[in-house]
């Protein structure tokens, strides 16, 4: 009988991944293989995130399940990994669920610390680790989309930021081993990749940049698409603006946080840009591209937000109307450079609430958006059936919006096109053509 492994993901994409990496450790050097089930698993693995306080939370509660769990299966082991094991470290250990703690750079030592006896931590960071030689196994998220990291860690550290300290500094995945990848994954059937990095814009391997890498991986299969993320913008060159444009498979969507429209926050935050400067790359994708989606992440209520920093954030907004938005309120990290210079000053209820006002401005912006696109025709990827009603599929166009229409003479994985008929602010309802 194989040991069964259940593994549960938290965090970003990036995490997903490294599940992936994970798994592929687990499965051929320990011959685990994956199950759905967790009571009935030998081994639990649960990928953390640290990136707020609630991400930290809901992962406690979970530990408090396992240990119920572990009482009627007194074989089960618990490994807890990721970021808030990199932060949090061996005081996981005093949580009588937990067995095994690994930080993002110790995978490669899972099988040695399931050797252990004892409860066994490796959190060590290591700044060459990019698990370049390791083929992730796929966990199943997507029948059309597979994922790539091209690279490791962070060097920003922006203020309220925890992930250059849970993931260490940045550093590039070797062009070749990305290209292999992609080539696997390509075999597989999928039609979809995305490569990922925190700042895929500073992506550079030997004095290949991230715009020569992304038009490398597109040359490979004209009919698989590619997708990135994160950008910078203080990174995001003219060179890569037009690599995006120029290469036809690769997709016209660019995710762009901005964080704060105010110069003052942004200087706190250390983002390096000001809105200015946001507003001009703004500006210069439209140019290249007026048919680019674009979308962000803001943080309501950081340290000393006024009403006037907050006015300016929903004016940001509104001049560049994102096509979609993920919005935060601040949550204080500790051992960053916020936690340590700056009060946590903002009440609750003020950061709720500037936060649904933020929240609010989006879903008009994201229906504006999506209006701008009724009557037009989009080649679309396939996904798979639409949660929207019966004999209803779905998938995104290139700007990464997401199309329902009718089932017909095609499958998953498979080019459609459409035509857009109706609106709402999350997706576009559309007709075959
Ligand atoms: N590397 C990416 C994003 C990493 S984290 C980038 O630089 O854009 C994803 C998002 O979480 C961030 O863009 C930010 O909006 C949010 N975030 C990060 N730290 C936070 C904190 N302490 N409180 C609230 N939101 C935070
Ligand atoms: Fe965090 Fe900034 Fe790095 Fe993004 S760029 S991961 S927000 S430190
Ligand atoms: Fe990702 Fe959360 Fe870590 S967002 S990098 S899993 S802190």
């Amino acid at each position: 009988m194989p040991k069964k492994l259940f593994i549960e993901t938290y965090g970003c994409q990036m995490n997903v991944n490294d599940s992936e990496v994970i798994l592929s450790i687990l499965s051929d050097q320990c011959g685990y293989v994956l199950s759905d089930d967790p009571l009935t698993a030998d081994l639990i693995v649960i990928n953390t995130c640290a990136i707020r306080e609630g991400a930290e939370t809901r992962i406690w509660g979970r530990l408090d399940q396992f240990t119920v769990y572990k009482r009627s299966n007194p074989n089960l082991r618990v490994a807890i990994v990721g970021c808030m094991a990199e932060r949090i470290k061996d005081k996981l250990l005093e949580h009588k669920a937990v067995d095994i703690v690994a930080g993002p750079d110790a995978y490669r030592t899972f099988p040695a610390l399931l050797e252990s006896l004892e409860p066994a931590v490796n959190v060590k960071l290591d700044k060459s680790e990019t698990y370049h030689d390791i083929l992730p196994k796929r966990i199943g998220w997507s029948k059309t989309s597979s994922y790539i990291s091209i690279m490791r860690g962070c060097n920003n550290v922006c203020s309220y930021c925890v992930v250059p300290y849970t993931r260490g500094p940045e550093r590039s995945r070797s062009v070749e081993t990305i290209l292999a990848e992609a080539r696997n994954i390509i075999s597989q059937g999928y039609k979809e990749i995305i490569l990922l990095g925190q700042n895929v814009d500073s992506y550079n391997y030997e004095g290949t940049n991230f715009a020569s890498l992304i038009r490398l991986v597109a040359a490979l299969d004209r009919s698989v698409r590619i997708r990135f993320s994160t950008s910078h913008p203080k990174d995001i060159s003219d060179e890569l603006i037009y690599a995006i444009a120029e290469e036809p498979n690769v997709c016209r969507q660019i995710h762009l946080p901005v964080q704060s429209g105010s110069d003052i926050m942004l200087e706190k935050m250390r983002r390096r840009y000001n809105r200015e400067w946001y507003l001009e790359r703004v500006r210069k994708i439209r140019e290249v591209m007026p048919d680019c989606g674009i979308s962000t992440d803001i943080i309501a209520g950081f340290c000393g937000e006024t009403e006037d920093d907050h006015k300016a954030t929903l004016s940001l907004m509104k001049e560049v109307c994102f096509d979609f938005a993920f919005m935060f309120a601040y949550s204080e990290r500790p051992g960053t450079l916020a936690a340590r210079n700056y009060p946590d000053d903002i009440s609750i209820e003020t950061k709720t609430a500037r936060l649904n006002e933020i929240i609010a401005l989006q879903g008009h912006c994201s229906l504006q958006s999506n209006g701008k696109d009724l009557g037009k025709r989009f080649e679309v990827l396939v996904e798979g059936p639409s949660k929207k009603g019966e004999n209803q599929m779905c998938g995104r166009n290139s700007a990464g919006k997401m199309c329902v229409f009718p089932a017909g003479d095609f499958g998953v994985g498979d080019y459609v096109n459409v035509r857009v008929e109706s609106v709402t602010s999350a997706t576009l309802i559309c007709t075959l053509v």
